[in-house]
């Protein structure tokens, strides 16, 4: 009920929906299993592949077990860390941007009509800028911030984070952006060290990514330096395993109805 929620939402947002591709890359020397939904749009992100359509939502089967992504080592050791999973996704390939990427969002999540979930639960992030690659530098992300203050999540609620949390890319190489992540409190009882006071920014496991929205801005070259996408696109991921506990009250996807 959650993945054809998630799709329908935006079918009537005037999204295509597209089958998960296998977890096996089809003609991607970079990747030896799929870890993405952007991955079979990897070519439509850099201009080299049309389709009859500019927007796209699906459920991508991915494995994070090596590479750029991997989340192997923390399998087993956390409440939302799996080898397999399904990655729930909604794509602009230079149609919509920022400021409909994150309105998309809000309402989705926090619409009683769609998952509903208490806003006083929620945190983001945005990219507080950083040398991107050696001499390049991207500037604090404005836009963003802006935008999540117009949707109403009050300035408190919103870090800002560096390369590691909200810069992402596919691999070494390939399309690339700032991205803004959706984060949720799981309470104390989600603390692997039973926290009962942290704040937001705790790695204890209370604090839950769901969803990250990547503004894909630029292709990352052999020798690291980024150059600009055609057009500024979109691309996200949320984890249907992660909102699934939200939304069936527990704290941990082995306790969810998929497991
Ligand atoms: N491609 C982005 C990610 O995997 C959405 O987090």
């Amino acid at each position: 009920e959650i993945r054809r929620k998630f799709l329908d939402f935006f079918v009537q947002k005037g999204h295509k929906e597209v089958h998960s591709s296998s977890l096996v890359p089809a003609n991607d020397p970079t990747l030896l299993f799929t870890n993405a939904g952007m991955n079979q749009f990897k070519d439509v992100f850099l201009g080299l592949e049309k389709r009859d359509y500019s927007r796209a939502t699906t459920s991508q089967k991915c494995v994070r077990a090596g590479g750029k992504h991997n989340d192997l080592e923390n399998v087993g050791f956390t409440n939302r860390h799996h080898t397999f999973f399904e990655m729930l996704g909604n794509f602009s390939f230079g149609d919509y941007f920022k400021k409909d990427a994150i309105a998309y969002a809000w309402e989705l999540i926090t619409s009683p009509e769609w998952f509903g979930i208490d806003k006083s639960k929620l945190y983001v992030t945005i990219f507080k800028g950083a040398e991107v690659s050696p001499g390049q530098l991207l500037g604090s992300d404005r836009e963003a911030l802006v935008q999540w203050v117009n949707v109403g999540v009050p300035q408190s609620r919103i870090h800002q984070m560096g390369m590691q949390d909200n810069f992402w890319q596919m691999g070494d190489t390939g399309p690339c952006g700032p991205c803004s992540e959706i984060h949720y409190d799981m309470g104390a009882a989600a603390s692997d060290q039973g926290h009962t006071d942290c704040t937001f920014g705790c790695d204890c496991g209370r604090y839950v990514e769901i969803w990250n929205l990547v503004f894909m801005q630029f292709d990352r070259d052999s020798s690291g330096k980024l150059n600009p996408l055609p057009k500024p696109s979109i691309d996200t991921g949320m984890g249907l395993e992660r909102v699934t506990a939200v939304l069936q009250g527990v704290i941990s996807k082995y306790e969810t109805d998929l497991v």
